[in-house]
């Protein structure tokens, strides 16, 4: 038993290794609208978040989420994060390659 549990933990990393982990899981529903993993299209009208400095986006996000910065969506998203969810969204998509996708 346990050594079939430490197979399963053994076990390679699935292909989706690097949508793991809290900052992937807190940054899914923002992909509708920032593209997968923050790359949007080129000249999209909603700016693009990956490889941006983490202190950055997470001070964007608070701005947002205070009303410093005034945005009907983001507003609205921003408060559903406290101050740790908002360092992992900012770390995760500053550590996802930059560039744009369809
Ligand atoms: C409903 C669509 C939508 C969703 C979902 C959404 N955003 Fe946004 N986001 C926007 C829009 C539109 C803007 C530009 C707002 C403005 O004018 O400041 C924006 C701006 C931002 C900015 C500022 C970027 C900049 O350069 O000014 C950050 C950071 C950001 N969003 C993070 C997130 C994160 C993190 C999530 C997921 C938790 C998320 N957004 C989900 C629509 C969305």
């Amino acid at each position: 038993m346990l050594a079939a549990f430490a197979l399963v933990l053994a076990a390679p990393a699935p292909a989706v290794a690097d949508m793991s982990g809290d900052g992937a899981r807190l940054a899914a529903p923002c992909a509708g609208c920032h593209g997968t993993a923050g790359r949007v299209p080129e000249g999209s009208v909603i700016p693009g978040l990956a490889g941006r400095e983490a202190a950055e986006l997470a001070s964007l996000l608070a701005a947002y989420r205070s009303g410093e910065r005034p945005s009907e969506e983001m507003g609205r998203i921003a408060r559903g994060y406290d101050d740790s969810e908002m360092a992992a969204l900012a770390e995760w998509f500053a550590a996802q390659p930059p560039g744009n996708e369809p």
